[in-house]
Parts: structure tokens; sequence; C-alpha cells
């Protein structure tokens, strides 16, 4: 059932045959060199809203940047839309909040809270979706790491054949691991992980 997903975001996303492999099992053992920097990476993959929203940040050179050494989770162009969807409707709990309802209002909103919500997809240093990885401590569901807003936490949650991001906020599974964009890493996911209280 996942994997038909999975299939189905990968046409979409025109990714190769490695990336596409590593997306129905979640457990590459190494980035696969995808992209120069996370921008041609994200330009690549077409994943045109998040792209917008670097943009309309003021980021833009920052993702260019080969050398930054980070992490991004990148959200699909149908969790944007569930994002906007869960904007008009009571969110069943607060950390569900989807702040921003439409593509316009996301692109309008004030620049440096646009910023600080592209930040928190970014963890500092690579977060390589595999089992039994060297960075990941023995025994453990949950990882914390900082993000590049503020340093506020994302909690990672490796259970295979799934690893989530989870923010204060919102939550996602990646579905395509791995990707390698210059010295840093890009997994896309179903959903756009926010931190709680948004803005
Ligand atoms: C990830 O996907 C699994 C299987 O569909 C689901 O049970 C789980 O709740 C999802 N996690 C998140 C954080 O969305």
């Amino acid at each position: 059932m996942a994997s038909r997903k999975q299939l189905a975001a990968l046409v979409l996303l025109g990714l190769c045959a490695a990336a596409a492999a590593a997306g129905r099992e979640l457990q590459a053992k190494k980035a696969t060199p995808y992209a120069a920097n996370l921008y041609e990476a994200i330009t690549k993959a077409k994943l045109v809203t998040l792209k917008a929203a670097i943009d309309a940040s003021g980021l833009t050179m920052a993702f260019m940047n080969p050398n930054l050494d980070v992490t991004l989770f990148a959200p699909t162009e149908e969790a944007w839309q569930r994002f906007y969807r869960d904007c008009a409707k009571p969110p069943k709990k607060a950390a569900d909040v989807a702040k921003y309802c439409s593509l316009n209002k996301l692109l309008t909103a004030n620049k440096q809270e646009l910023q600080q919500f592209v930040q928190y997809m970014v963890l500092y240093g690579k977060a390589t979706v595999e089992a039994g990885n060297d960075w990941w401590p023995k025994g453990r569901t949950f990882v914390k790491k900082p993000t590049l807003f503020n340093k506020n936490i994302m909690r990672l949650r490796y259970l295979a054949p799934y690893f989530e991001a989870h923010g204060t906020g919102r939550d996602g599974n990646v579905t395509i691991p791995n990707l390698g964009a210059g010295r840093s890493l890009l997994h896309v996911i179903d959903n756009v992980p926010t931190y709680s209280p948004l803005g």
C-alpha cells in the first residue's frame, strides 16, 4: 500500500531508478548523489511549492551553497495541499494548526516568519535513513535533532520501514530518502513538518 503511494510519488517526481529503489525500502545505506546543492535537488525533484517558499523567504542563496551540511525534509506537493486544507477546519489538536491556507498566503507571509518556517524543515548535519546507521543510538526509537530555526528540536522516529519526522507541530513520513545534494541530504516527506505554536 505504502509502496504504491511511493511509486506514484516517484512517477510524479521523475526520479532516477536508484532513488526509486531507495524509496521503496527506506533502507539505503548511502546517500545517492542527486544534485550539486539543495536548491538544485528541490528544482530537479519538482518540489515547486517548497522552492517558491524558499525564494519568498530570501533563503535561495543559502540553499544553493554546496558546502551546506544539513538534512532537509522536503514536503511533496500533496503535502502542501493537505496543509492548506487543514487550515480550513478546526485542528484536532493545537499542534496540527496549518497557518498558511493557500499558496498566496504562504508566499506573502512575513518574510522572517517564513524563514523560520522553512528553517524548521532543516536539521544540522546529515541524518541518513538506514538501519543500524552510525548516528542512531542503539535501541532508541526517537532521536532529537536541532533544526536551523533557533535549534528548535525535531524528533526523528525510525520504526522500519517507516522513518518519520515529528515536529513539535505536524509530523510526516519520509517517502523518498537519502538524496545527496552537495554535502547535504534531502528526504522527501509526505507532510509539512512544523514548529508549534506557529508564528
Ligand atoms: C507513517 O506511515 C505509517 C503507515 O501508513 C503510519 O502508520 C504512521 O502513522 C505514519 N506516520 C506519520 C508521522 O505520519
